[in-house]
C-alpha cells in the first residue's frame, strides 16, 4: 500500500462505499474472474488464498496467484498457514505488492489443511491464532483481518474466537456463518453472527449463502454486520453486484441478463482467461465458468458435454456461440 493511498479499514471503520466484497475463492477468484466482478460492479476483491509457506519461498506457482493489474484495486490477499516465522516471512516476501487488506485464513474446512493444524484447526487453539494474528498485526503494511467460521463443530465460542482476533488487534473480522464441521451446506446461523456483531467494537463481513440480492439483505438485517463477501453467488453471475447495490440504494432491481449480455461478459471472460493462463490453457480453464454461466438455461446439457471436450480457445468460441444463438430471445432465469 502506497502512504497516501486511501485506506478501506481505518481506525476500526470500513470505508467503503459500498459494502459488498468479493471473497477469496481458492483455485477461482484469479485475475480473470476480479476483473469481470470488478467490470459488473464489485469494488473490493480478494485474490486467491496463498499459502505462507510457499510464497515465502517465492514459488513461482504462489507468485502467479498474486498477480495483479492496477485496475484490480483495492485488492486483498489472504494467508494461510499457522508458523509465524512463516508468516513473517511471506509478509516481506509482500514488500512492494501493491494491496489493500491482509487476511489470514482461519475458515478453511479442508481436509488437507485442517490436518496440519491450519485453516479453521486454528479454532480449537485459541491461543496460537491470536499469537500468529499479533505477528501479522505487528508486522503487515496493511491492515490486518481474519476469515473465521463460528467454531470447529459447534457456534458455542464464536464470541469467544471473534474476541481472540479483536484483542489481537485486527481491523475486521471475516465471519462465515457455519462451523467446519458444516463445509458449505447447511443453515446459516445468522443469529451466531449477530452475537458476534453484538460483541466486536471492530467492523464484521458476513459471508453465507449470499445468493441474490435479497438474500445479502437478509443477512444485513439479520446480523447488522458491517459488509457482505460474495463468494458462490458469484459463480457465472457477476450481475449479483449490481443487484446488490439496486436493492440496498432502494432502487429498481436490474432486469436480469438476457442471453446476448451473458454470452458477451462469457467471451470477456474467456478472453480475460486467454491473457492470464496463456491461449493453450484457457479453454480447460474456462469450462466450469461455461457451466455456471449456463446454469438453469433450458436445453444447455448438450453443449455442456460439447464444453467439457473443448480444448482449445477456438472450439470454446464456437461453444460461447452456439450458447448465444440456441439461446437468442431467451432469458436467464
Ligand atoms: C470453491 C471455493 C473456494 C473457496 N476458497 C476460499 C479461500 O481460499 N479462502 C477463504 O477464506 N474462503 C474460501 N471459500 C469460502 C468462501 O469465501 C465463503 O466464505 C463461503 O463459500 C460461504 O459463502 P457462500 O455460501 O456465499 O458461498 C471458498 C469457497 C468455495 C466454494
Amino acid at each position: 500500500m502506497t502512504p497516501d493511498k486511501y485506506c478501506i479499514l481505518d481506525k476500526g471503520k470500513l470505508n467503503l462505499a459500498y459494502p459488498v466484497i468479493l471473497a477469496p475463492l481458492a483455485g477461482i477468484s484469479a485475475l480473470p474472474f476480479r476483473l469481470i466482478n470488478r467490470k459488473a460492479g464489485c469494488i473490493c476483491a480478494f485474490a486467491e488464498m496463498v499459502h505462507a509457506r510457499s510464497l515465502s519461498y517465492n514459488n513461482i506457482k504462489t507468485r502467479e496467484l498474486l498477480r495483479t493489474v492496477p485496475s484490480d484495486q483495492p485488492l486483498g490477499v489472504q494467508l494461510l498457514g499457522n508458523e509465524p516465522y512463516y508468516l513473517e516471512k511471506a509478509l516481506e516476501q509482500l514488500e512492494g505488492y501493491d494491496y489493500d487488506i491482509l487476511d489470514f485464513n482461519a475458515a478453511c474446512p479442508e481436509r488437507k489443511v485442517v490436518v496440519k493444524g491450519e485453516g479453521a484447526a486454528l479454532l480449537k487453539d485459541l491461543h496460537l491464532f491470536r499469537q500468529l494474528l499479533e505477528v501479522l498485526v505487528q508486522r503487515a503494511a496493511v491492515p490486518v483481518t481474519v476469515k473465521i467460521r463460528l467454531g470447529w463443530d459447534s457456534a458455542g465460542q464464536a464470541c469467544d474466537i471473534a474476541r481472540a482476533a479483536e484483542d489481537a488487534g485486527v481491523a475486521a473480522v471475516f465471519v462465515h456463518g457455519r462451523t467446519r464441521a458444516q463445509g458449505y451446506s447447511g443453515k446459516v446461523n445468522y443469529k451466531a453472527i449477530a452475537g458476534i456483531k453484538k460483541s466486536l467494537r471492530i467492523p464484521v463481513i458476513a459471508s453465507g449463502d449470499i445468493f441474490n440480492a435479497s438474500l445479502a439483505q437478509k443477512m444485513l438485517e439479520e446480523t447488522g454486520a458491517d459488509a457482505l463477501l460474495v463468494a458462490r453467488g458469484a459463480f457465472g453471475n457477476p450481475w449479483i453486484f449490481r443487484e446488490i447495490y439496486a436493492l440496498l440504494n432502494k432502487e429498481p432491481l436490474p432486469q436480469r441478463p438476457e442471453i446476448n449480455e451473458i454470452a458477451d461478459v462469457m467471451k470477456e471472460h474467456f478472453h480475460l482467461c486467454g491473457d492470464y493462463y496463456g491461449r493453450g490453457r484457457s479453454a480447460v480453464r474456462f469450462r466450469i465458468f461455461f457451466v455456471w454461466y449456463t446454469r438453469g438455461v433450458p436445453g444447455i446439457k448438450a453443449l455442456r458435454s460439447k464444453v467439457m471436450h473443448a480444448a482449445d480457445e477456438q472450439s470454446m468460441l464456437e461453444c460461447i456461440e452456439e450458447f448465444r444463438e440456441k439461446g437468442q430471445g431467451g432469458k436467464n432465469p
